[in-house]
């Protein structure tokens, strides 16, 4: 197997398996995303992948993605039941996203989770040459920093946490919780979305740890780990140039003429996930719809949910409970071929969701928690005129950088339906002037920004810096 002198560790490989039309299956690139980050900024430093690439099968053999090698680690049934949708998805999804829903503790899934981690670590440590550096992704892979370092001390060993980190109040629940600290601080540079995650971190690495901590460092045995926010983006100029494609222009005109030619289009895009607020945004548009504010003929709203985590308990009762609301909705409020709230369940193809960014004078994303929300940057990437009303929730992490939108707190259902009213109503300067300014902030923070101040952080050493390139 050859080496590489950077190795990116997720729980996901960055491919999607699409089907043919002839039939077969073919595997694609996911579309943005850190992957298309990489490429610009390594240049000739040759990287792997190592990830699961979905499904329980053996582990399938992959081409380069963008110059970026694939490894695959294999998840057996029981792994994908008890580390993916257990441990990460009904334990610390759940519990870092404020506990909106009841985390869930099994010792089973701890030992799964633990197993699994170790796997990844092995193959991390396979892979990368001597003194290679290591970025290793998110909540599925806490422990692997830890444990890599024992197989490896020679690495440079970067962690960055995509979700929220939560409150000590909170991760105290949490029945492994200084195995989880110390797994993290395996790592050189421990990166969050917000400076307040990072502080979380340090109050618990004191309080369960008992080591110096403070919001920049934290000293554990001999070495010191250093913490700090990198708040994460999309891939700009991919979205503009996908915005601006004759096609997506003329599908977005299309779109707004199938739906009736309406004065305004409200849009929502969620993963299914009872994080997202999407029953506080239905409740609020029912009531507007009920009080009259917004009449079905001259508004619509399309709410696009992509399924998620289908076999997670908690997902299936919250898509139980959006369908029948949203069918209440409708029943209620909308006539025949008039519907209040178009409501589609289905993965969507990136070309059709930026014409519908296109289409949409309104976008509301509203959820409790969100460690940063790519949806609400992609829809300011896409809105290449400057026109286009975000409505944003405080406790998404974008609402930090991007301050001029139409912010909001999701559990205030009148605040909540005032700054909809508002966001309908501006005045287009007021929208432009908004929009533009989001749109400049996202090109000076795009994710090859964001992918090369985390790895020249990392890399205080310089080892790698000379294969980055600049510009
Ligand atoms: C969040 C996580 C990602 C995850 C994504 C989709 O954004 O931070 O790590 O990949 O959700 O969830 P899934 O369970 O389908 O990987």
């Amino acid at each position: 197997m050859r080496q590489t002198s950077l190795v990116v560790v997720a729980n996901r490989l960055p491919v999607d398996d699409t089907v043919a039309p002839d039939g077969a299956c073919e595997w694609r690139r996911s579309p943005g995303g850190l992957v298309s980050a990489l490429h610009p900024i390594l240049h000739h430093t040759p990287a792997t992948w190592v990830g699961w690439a979905g499904g329980t099968g053996a582990a399938p053999s992959l081409p380069d993605v963008d110059g970026v090698r694939m490894h695959t680690v294999a998840l057996s049934a029981d792994d994908v039941r008890d580390h993916y949708e257990g441990f990460a998805n009904a334990t610390l999804w759940p519990l870092y996203h404020d506990a909106v829903e009841q985390p869930v503790y099994h010792r089973r899934w701890w030992e799964s989770y633990q197993r699994v981690n170790q796997r990844f670590a092995e193959a991390a440590a396979e892979i990368a040459e001597p003194g290679a550096v290591v970025w290793v992704q998110d909540y599925h892979l806490q422990l692997v920093p830890g444990m890599l370092r024992e197989l490896r001390p020679d690495l440079l060993i970067g962690f960055f946490l995509h979700v929220p980190f939560p409150p000590p109040e909170l991760f105290m629940q949490l029945p492994r919780r200084a195995e989880l600290l110390l797994g993290m601080l395996g790592a050189d540079l421990v990166g969050f979305q917000r400076a307040q995650a990072a502080h979380n971190f340090a109050q618990l690495c004191a309080k369960v740890l008992n080591v110096p901590a403070t919001d920049r460092r934290i000293a554990v045995e001999d070495r010191v780990v250093r913490i700090g926010a990198f708040p994460v983006s999309i891939d700009m100029a991919e979205m503009e140039q996908l915005a601006g494609r004759p096609d997506v222009v003329a599908r977005a005109k299309q779109l707004r003429v199938d739906l009736g030619e309406p004065q305004h289009m409200i849009l929502s895009v969620d993963r299914m996930d009872y994080t997202k607020g999407i029953e506080h945004r239905l409740k609020a548009y029912s009531e507007l719809l009920a009080d009259g504010h917004v009449k079905v003929r001259d508004t619509v709203m399309v709410q696009v949910v992509v399924p998620s985590r289908e076999r997670v308990e908690q997902y299936q009762v919250l898509r139980d409970r959006v369908e029948r609301e949203v069918g209440r909705i409708n029943g209620e409020f909308g006539r025949v071929g008039e519907p209040a709230i178009h409501y589609l369940n289905q993965p969507f193809d990136r070309a059709e969701l930026a014409a519908l960014y296109r289409a949409a004078d309104i976008m509301v994303v509203t959820p409790l928690r969100d460690g940063m929300n790519l949806v609400a940057k992609e829809y300011v990437a896409a809105r290449v005129d400057n026109s286009g009303a975000l409505v944003l929730s405080e406790f998404a992490g974008a609402a930090a950088e991007l301050t001029q939108a139409y912010l909001v707190n999701p559990h205030d259902l009148d605040g909540l339906k005032l700054t909809l009213m508002h966001a309908k109503e501006a005045a287009p300067g007021d929208v432009n002037a908004r929009m533009g300014a989001m749109r400049e902030h996202l090109r000076d923070h795009d994710i090859q920004a964001w992918a090369r101040s985390y790895l020249t952080a990392l890399d205080h050493t310089g080892s790698l810096a000379a294969r980055l390139t600049t510009d």
